[in-house]
């Protein structure tokens, strides 16, 4: 169980304790409606798109190919976007902020 704050483009910080699974279940599960997951999280939509604030990254780690082909489709992505359904928050990443991104 960890911590997890997501940051919606309109500033506003929805932190969720005691989480876990992926930064997409949480987030549907938690009103953060920015994020969809429609595609249950097989990795085949992007709107689980979020970006990891950099201090996280390390700990975050990278993409998959999968992932990342499915990234490099998108617009507005970069170094720090991942898939939130691809993301697993581990009790390693307790107190992680993520940036949501518009769908
Ligand atoms: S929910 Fe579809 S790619 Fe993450």
């Amino acid at each position: 169980m960890a911590k997890v704050t997501f940051v919606t483009t309109d500033g506003t910080e929805v932190s969720i304790s005691d989480a876990n699974g992926s930064l997409m279940e949480i987030a549907t599960a938690n009103g953060v409606d920015e994020i969809e997951g429609a595609c249950g999280g097989v990795c085949a939509c992007c709107t689980c798109h979020v970006k990891i604030r950099p201090e996280w990254l390390g700990k975050v780690g990278k993409a998959e190919e999968a992932e990342q082909d499915m990234l490099d489709e998108e617009d507005g992505t970069d170094e720090r976007s991942r898939l939130g359904c691809q993301v697993e928050l581990t009790d390693d990443l307790d107190g992680l902020v993520v940036d949501v991104v518009p769908l």
